[in-house]
């Protein structure tokens, strides 16, 4: 009987120690057929380089659509150049920026002068190789964006004008498939450029609209020194903000390349942010409705894409120091604080808060075309305006304003206690990024 059970045992043994090194050999086999084909593979594809890896596309990229939505009225819109004004005509096209979002992508060129050209988009996988027959024809629409369907496992996009060109070197897809916007209220900061200072002015822009109740910052740096850039580096470092930089073939880029800055922002800000203000440095909002501007924008309609704002100016005339030299005397250099001589409130000059994913064109601050059934509306400015503190100093983009102003002049500030809270944020920021001592 034990015997019996004994044999047995040696037996399952046995098969077991059997089939544990048939699985062994039948596994080296396997990776010795892969290494073969993956050694071909890369050898016929990248003479110098390195083993392809196997594309791993998850789940959100396992799309392919045939076209892109509402692309008749884009179509028909880029034929009468709607929200297209061709600047700097022999620029270079050069990709900017590409937006995966859950129906279209979208690619970003630095070019003014393409608008209802025609054009192909291109898809490459993670290895950037190009996806086989995926390309697909259309034309530049909006100004400077090309807006392709969606392809199964496309990681970089690029694009052609002709047959015969080499596509430029692929750009990687941003990723923009959220269920819900991850920010409800952001601010799509117009391009940074020119020789002033600006390191203070940024503070205390993103410290007046994170009080008011944003939460997130699109910044364009066209060009920022290296001690500006460093605040900009500390707001995207701790999670408030990005920014988007230019190599285009200019030394410099000034405000003839705005609208460039509103192409990209928009799509940035498409389904990351539900609602975008769309101001320059220089502008900050103010609300005097009832509870606050998040409130606010919750009661507006489903139907709402843009709403008109107001603004006053508040002539400034100073610069920023180009260091902080001296902590203890900061509030005497801020801006908010020095300045108020301002004049009415008007709608000269007045920009919008936009739902990106319900405008189509946008034309430097407001938009031009919306989805079917949109509406854009203005507010009364009891409700929202903007402060622009507008420098009178004559080498400023039209900084001979006063010229042409009729109104009378009023001396205005923030409300005290948003001020005090202001002054508080903005010393703890400088504190903290520009308060710095040797070893
Ligand atoms: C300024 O006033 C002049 C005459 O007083 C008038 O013709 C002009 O339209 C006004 N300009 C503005 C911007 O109100
Ligand atoms: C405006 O600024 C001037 C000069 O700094 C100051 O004397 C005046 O009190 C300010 N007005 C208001 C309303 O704060």
């Amino acid at each position: 009987m034990f015997n019996n059970f004994k044999k047995i045992v040696i037996l399952c043994l046995r098969l077991i120690i059997f089939c544990f090194g048939l699985g062994i050999i039948f596994n080296q086999i396997s990776l010795l057929i892969n290494v073969f084909k993956e050694a071909n593979h890369s050898f016929s594809i990248h003479l110098y380089s390195h083993k392809n890896k196997d594309c791993v596309v998850p789940t959100w990229n396992r799309v392919t659509s045939k076209d892109v939505p509402y692309s008749e009225d884009f179509k028909k819109w880029a034929a009468v150049r709607i929200g297209a004004f061709r600047h700097i005509k022999d620029a270079q096209v050069r990709l900017l920026s590409s937006f995966v979002y859950s129906d279209q992508i979208s690619i970003v060129t630095t070019s003014q002068n393409i608008d209802n050209k025609k054009v192909t988009c291109r898809y490459y996988d993670c290895n950037r190789d190009e996806v086989p027959y995926s390309s697909f024809d259309t034309v530049v629409v909006p100004m400077t964006v090309i807006t392709c369907p969606r392809r199964y496992g496309a990681e970089f996009v690029s694009v052609t004008f002709d047959e015969n060109e080499t596509p430029h070197e692929p750009i990687p897809l941003t990723f923009r498939i959220y269920d819900e916007p991850i920010h409800e209220l952001s601010v799509c900061v117009g391009p940074l450029y020119g020789k002033k200072s600006k390191w203070l002015e940024i503070v205390e822009y993103v410290e007046h609209y994170k009080l008011v109740g944003v939460s997130y910052f699109y910044f364009t740096l066209f060009s920022i020194n290296e001690y500006d850039r460093t605040v900009v580096d500390y707001y995207a470092k701790f999670g408030y903000a990005e920014y988007t930089t230019y190599i285009t073939e200019y030394q410099e880029l000034g405000w003839m390349f705005h609208l460039i800055q509103t192409q990209d922002c928009h799509h940035r800000s498409r389904h990351h942010s539900k609602w975008v203000i769309n101001v320059d440095i220089d502008e900050r909002i103010i609300y005097t409705g009832s509870n606050d501007i998040l409130y606010f924008l919750r009661s507006m309609p489903a139907s709402i894409g843009e709403l008109s704002i107001t603004a006053n100016r508040i002539l400034t005339t100073g610069t920023i120091p180009e260091k902080l030299k001296n902590f203890a005397n900061l509030q005497s250099e801020l801006t908010f604080l020095k300045y108020n001589k301002t004049t009415e409130v008007s709608w000269y000059n007045f920009k919008g808060i936009i739902r990106p994913d319900l405008v189509y064109v946008l034309f430097y601050h407001w938009s031009f075309r919306q989805k079917p059934n949109v509406h854009v509306i203005s507010i009364p400015k009891q409700i929202i305006h903007l402060r622009h503190y507008r420098s009178v100093d004559q080498n400023s983009l039209n900084g001979n304003w006063m010229e042409f102003y009729n109104g009378s002049l009023k001396e205005t500030r923030l409300a005290p206690d948003f001020e005090q809270q202001l002054i508080k944020n903005v010393k703890e920021k400088v504190k903290y990024v520009y308060d710095q001592r040797w070893v």
